[in-house]
């Protein structure tokens, strides 16, 4: 029976043979995609992270910028601050997705990159009414099928949890600019707080990093309780430390994860692959996600 089910997912999912895509075991992918089939949309929600997992990691041979990126725009803050945050993107990036330093290692150079950018936005006094042109200006692209994911999920009703450390506002711009913000999106982030003139004075809320997101996932729960009712997850990331984004879904019963490896991949090759179901090597694309979803719903 289970050489034949392996051939079931072999020719509908045909996807998870390419040889971008990597999985320690099989067979736990396949018997989770069949109970979250027999279960159908209903039954589902999708947690996703945003940078450069919805978004694309390159394109045209060039880095997709983030959404603190979009923001180091000359459009927003002056030529002296432009260089300083490239400067401490350059300092901070290599520690994010250092293979040999473990979350705890990392987690207070994290906070330090997150409170030096804020506080210099901050400082710049950046208007609410020009990020959308920021935006615009910007290379922000989504995963090629990414539109279809968007689009299949608000047609099937699955609620989609965008858990994003980067700037909420912005991130609800690049979606808005997509026409991909639908009704089914819900969305934790960092967002900006401005004064009555429309300047930033400040970042709302608990600073959500790369590797805190379980706390934030956790101290959601008015927002994730809303998503109660679907106990399969489908998570997307392209860090461990989104694999505790689900940490919040306290009636989860499957839950599959993939990891798209977008840099450093011999490095961190093995880690993902003992952490995510599946893991996505080098892909731009939203194929593998589209066709589990076409498999599931
Ligand atoms: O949506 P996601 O959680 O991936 O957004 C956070 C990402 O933004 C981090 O992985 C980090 O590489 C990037 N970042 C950045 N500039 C900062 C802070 C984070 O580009 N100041
Ligand atoms: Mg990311």
């Amino acid at each position: 029976i289970l050489a034949i089910w392996h051939q079931l997912t072999k020719t509908e999912i045909p996807e998870l043979t390419r040889v971008s895509v990597m999985m320690r075991e099989r067979s736990r992918v396949e018997d989770t995609m069949y109970a979250m089939q027999k279960a159908g949309a209903g039954s589902l929600q999708v947690i996703s992270d945003f940078d450069m997992t919805l978004t694309k990691f390159a394109h045209k041979g060039k880095r997709v910028p983030t959404t603190h990126n979009i923001l180091n725009n000359r459009l927003l803050i002056d030529d002296d601050s432009t260089v300083k945050m490239k400067k401490l993107f350059n300092t901070y990036y290599p520690i994010e997705i250092d293979a040999s330093l473990n979350p705890e290692e990392k987690l207070p150079y994290m906070v330090e990159w997150w409170t030096k950018v804020h506080d210099l936005l901050i400082q710049q006094r950046i208007r609410k009414d020009e990020l959308a042109r920021a935006v615009r200006d910007s290379n922000a692209v989504l995963r090629e099928g990414c539109s279809a994911f968007f689009d299949c999920l608000a047609e099937q009703r699955v609620p989609l949890l965008i858990f994003s450390a980067g700037v909420g506002d912005i991130l609800e711009e690049v979606i808005r600019q997509n026409h991909v913000f639908h009704p089914n999106v819900h969305i934790i982030s960092n967002y900006m707080d401005f004064d009555h003139t429309g300047v930033l004075q400040a970042f709302k809320g608990q600073l959500i990093h790369s590797y805190n997101k379980r706390a934030g996932a956790l101290s959601h729960g008015a927002t994730l309780r809303e998503l109660h009712g679907q106990p399969n997850v489908l998570l997307l990331g392209d860090s461990l430390g989104d694999l505790s984004m689900a940490d919040g879904v306290s009636t989860a019963q499957n839950i599959l994860t993939v990891g798209f490896l977008n840099d450093q991949v011999e490095e961190r090759k093995e880690s993902f692959l003992n952490s995510f179901d599946i893991v996505l090597l080098r892909d731009e694309t939203m194929d593998v996600p589209n066709a589990i979803l076409r498999f599931i719903v």
